[in-house]
């Protein structure tokens, strides 16, 4: 039996839920993980199947995900069990609990980083001129045992003390303030990358495919699972924020406004930096250190560096604070029902574990690095693969498979708000078989069982 709480939050507006949404979404991923795998995965031909994988797959899922928390109005766990009492899809709830702690454990590692540069810059910035001083700064940084601990905590404190605060108050309010903020910015940076000598080559990295990349296995993987982290999809974090979403909101609409801001997010986020990769030689496969050695380098060139890399680093330190309140309150808004728990006993109690289960992945990069977990990857990168290229995508099917097959299709017509048109004939089609297919076959696929 899942019981309903009395008084459920509410979103205060529409454009309030569509910036947390786009809040959860546009974070860390779209600048600094989207940077790094795009360029451990050839650029251009990775872009490609990852766009094609937000339409194809990402975006009607997205739509899943509000419609089934808009109409449980529950968390994710409670949303598969009063949707579907004692049925199997409740999986995929647990499934998606599980997953927020592991993300948000690593994520809250990387978002330390970020707010440690943005307190560098405040406090008269990074001396990264000479060649090779900005990697080396961060390697230094960031292997050392105990001070990025101190910024991971400091990220965590605060996304504990938003979702401690409420739905409306707390979430909403931070995200309306900071979204557009961070749009403005991440352009503007742009524009100032493009005039730099790298600009010509990063254009060709980023939109000139080489096909032969496309043979590799594994870039299918990568852009999937980039797309589903780079939504927030799969985990239920959008059924959570759909649930504070009252029935006289339309939600096609706000799909689609999700999943196009936020790629476009990650493609200028990708003019920004590539165009520094190349003008200052960085590999563009360095890996998770991306971003925070170019830009430093960047900002080091720049007249204005130190105000442009405070302002940076703390847009950079907000979109990650909006997306890891999302996936912290996936996990309490299921404690809160479950458990009874109040919501500051949950945020409180939840937030420290995962800081906590945060601590061995922050080490793994520097004195555990000899630990390695899953195919050779340290345990932050094992982290990561679990839960964005496993727990995502398998989520995300289920989710796919539930409306498509779980529901009548009137049901999903009428709580989709898309009715029996023909764009909600295409929608289902895509979760019953376009969907779950595409991400069978990227699984089998990147096993390299079977190659084309
Ligand atoms: N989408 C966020 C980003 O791009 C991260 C994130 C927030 C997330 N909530 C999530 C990823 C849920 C996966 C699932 O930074």
């Amino acid at each position: 039996m899942v019981s309903q709480q009395p008084a459920r939050e509410q979103w205060g507006s529409r454009l309030g839920f569509m910036l947390a949404a786009l809040g959860s979404a546009v974070g860390l991923g779209n600048i600094w993980r989207f940077s790094y795998v795009a360029g451990e995965s050839g650029g251009a031909a990775f872009l490609l199947i990852y766009i094609l994988c937000i339409i194809a797959i990402g975006l009607p899922i997205l739509m899943a995900e509000f419609t089934i928390g808009r109409r449980a109005q529950l968390d994710v766990v409670g949303s598969f069990q009063s949707l579907a009492p004692g049925k199997p899809w409740v999986i995929a709830g647990f499934m998606g609990v599980a997953s927020a702690f592991i993300i948000l454990a690593f994520y809250g590692v990387a978002a330390g980083w970020s707010l440690f540069y943005f307190f560098q810059y405040v406090f008269g910035g990074l001396n990264v001129a000479a060649e090779g001083a900005s990697a080396d700064f961060f390697v230094n940084f960031h292997t050392s045992p105990i001070h990025p601990l101190f910024w991971q905590f400091a990220f965590m404190a605060t996304v504990t003390g938003i979702v401690f605060v409420g739905v409306k108050k707390g979430i909403e309010a931070s995200n309306k303030f900071l979204m557009p903020l961070l749009a403005i910015l991440v352009l503007v940076l742009a524009g100032y990358s493009m005039t730099l000598n790298g600009a010509g080559e990063a254009l060709s990295f980023l939109f000139s495919p080489d096909w032969s990349a496309l043979t590799d296995p594994a870039i299918y993987l990568a852009a999937m699972s980039q797309a589903f982290f780079s939504l927030s999809l799969g985990m239920g974090a959008l059924i959570t924020y759909g649930s504070y979403l009252s029935k006289k909101e339309k939600l096609p609409g706000a799909a689609v406004g999700v999943a196009s801001m936020d790629s476009l997010f990650a493609i200028v986020a990708g003019l920004m930096i590539f165009p520094a990769v190349f003008t200052f030689g960085i590999a563009p496969d360095s890996g998770p250190g991306l971003v925070f050695i170019t830009l430093p380098e960047i900002f080091s060139s720049m007249s204005l560096g130190t105000v442009y890399g405070l302002t940076f680093f703390f847009l950079l330190s907000a979109a990650a604070i909006t997306s890891g309140v999302s996936l912290l309150e996936v996990a309490v808004a299921y404690f809160m029902r479950q458990f009874e728990w109040s919501r500051q006993k949950a945020a409180f109690i939840i937030g420290s574990i995962i800081f906590l289960l945060g601590i061995p992945a922050s080490l793994g990069l520097g004195v555990w690095s000899d630990i390695t977990l899953i195919g050779g990857r340290d345990i932050f990168d094992s982290m990561d693969f679990l839960a964005s290229y496993i727990f995502l995508p398998l989520g995300g099917m289920i989710i796919a498979l539930f409306i498509g097959w779980g529901w009548k299709k009137a049901d999903a017509f009428e709580a989709s708000d898309f009715g029996d048109t023909l764009l909600g004939n295409i929608w289902i089609w895509l979760l019953r078989v376009f969907a779950p297919v595409g991400i069978l076959l990227v699984f089998i696929y990147s096993t390299g069982i079977w190659t084309f």
